[in-house]
């Protein structure tokens, strides 16, 4: 009966990317046949284990943030002027004092190896070719030894490190150490939510790291030994961070300290307060608390909170060049991605992360030059109106 359903979990998939059936007929799809990031999500489908897939693309409980990261986007319009002189397109940045290209970021994302192996530094390689910033989750030294890597990469932590003076001050030294140009602390995930369709899978956690295991002939894997469930009731060994965790770290470097998810204007606020050096506007991917709305539609309360005392990115659900213009309209310094980057690299490896970002930059470009913005200052408030 398993067979049968994956079976089926194939065959959709495959319907799925039909738009991309000219191209399977010719032996399989090519780096060049995509024509955006969701081409890639297509191919990416196709070639991942439906669990991978669903660790991937899923969201918390309902997935409401999920859907809405998206539809947000539409309730927002471009107001394009017209007869600016756009021949030349300038798509640079300045970050915490350093010029960055393109203001599209990587974000950080756990369990890469379930969808390639050695994904991190995969992706770290494919920073360094497009000179894109890499927020890593860690494990890239090789890389970085190799000169492969991104010049410009922020250490990620979720909090684990910051748990007392001296597990800071050996996470900072690391990080510093190793080269690291900033800090993300990721505060939206002090527990993990109910991702339901890992639940409904059996997805054992720990697979993410290793990769997914093959399956047997009958399509089963092995017997998962831990499980992602629901109801096991939220508690931790010790104190989860505060805003005196914030304090604590920024006496203990001069590196720039990032706090992602962020999603009001007061935290803002404190953050630059308390002397974070940015925030980013993240839902975690929808996949953390559900009903939280879509980030975009947060953008404008923490932007106000910021006050222009530190610059405010944002991510979740972007996917194409003009989402990451409202963005920067509505006051964003930049725009960071997850899933378009692991779409291409389960695709296509690190040419396909290279690719996804090239895209996105393109569109970007292009959607600046179509509005008579050719540069990102020239991006203002009144380039959006809301419906
Ligand atoms: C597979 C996956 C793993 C992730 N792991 C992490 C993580 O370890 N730490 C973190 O701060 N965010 C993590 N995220 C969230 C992303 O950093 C980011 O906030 C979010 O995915 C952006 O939305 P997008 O995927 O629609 O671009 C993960 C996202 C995905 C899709």
């Amino acid at each position: 009966m398993f067979t049968r359903r994956h079976a089926i979990h194939q065959f959709m998939a495959w319907a799925a990317a039909a738009p991309l059936a000219r191209a399977q007929q010719r032996g399989g799809a090519t780096l060049l046949d995509m024509a955006n990031v969701m081409d890639f999500a297509k191919v990416a489908k196709t070639k991942l284990d439906p669990i991978a897939w669903d660790y991937l693309e899923g969201g918390g409980e309902d997935e409401v943030s999920l859907h809405d990261n998206r539809a947000a986007f539409n309730r927002i319009v471009i107001r394009p002027k017209a007869l600016v002189d756009v021949h030349q397109i300038d798509l640079g940045i300045q970050l915490f004092g350093k010029k960055l290209e393109f203001p599209i970021l990587l974000d950080p994302a756990g369990g890469k190896n379930c969808f390639f192996m050695d994904g991190e530094n995969v992706v770290a390689r494919a920073a360094g070719k497009t000179k894109a910033l890499h927020i890593t989750n860690g494990g890239i030294q090789k890389t970085l030894a190799a000169g492969q890597g991104p010049a410009n990469w922020w250490q990620l932590t979720t909090g684990g490190d910051l748990r007392n003076t001296q597990t800071m001050k050996a996470f900072v030294k690391k990080a510093e150490t190793d080269g690291a140009s900033g800090i993300c602390f990721t505060v939206d995930i002090m527990y993990v939510s109910h991702r339901e369709r890992n639940i409904h899978n059996g997805l054992e956690r720990g697979w993410c790291e290793i990769g997914i295991p093959k399956r047997d002939a009958e399509g089963r894997l092995p017997e998962a030994k831990n499980p992602e469930r629901a109801g096991v009731f939220p508690s931790r060994p010790f104190p989860t961070p505060t805003w005196n965790s914030v304090k604590e770290l920024r006496s203990l470097t001069t590196l720039p300290i990032v706090i992602k998810g962020i999603l009001r204007g007061d935290d803002a606020a404190m953050a630059a307060e308390i002397g974070a050096s940015g925030v980013i506007v993240s839902n975690h991917g929808a996949r953390q608390l559900d009903h939280v709305g879509g980030t975009i539609e947060a953008l404008p309360e923490v932007v106000a909170g910021a006050a222009g005392k530190i610059p405010v990115l944002i991510d979740g659900g972007f996917r194409r060049g003009t989402d990451i213009f409202k963005a920067l309209a509505l006051g964003a310094k930049a725009v960071c991605v997850a899933r378009p980057y692991l779409y291409g690299m389960t695709a296509f490896g690190q040419e396909g992360v290279e690719r996804v970002i090239e895209l996105l930059r393109t569109e970007l470009a292009l959607d600046m030059g179509l509005a008579g913005t050719p540069t990102i200052p020239s991006i203002t408030r009144d380039m959006v109106r809301t419906r």
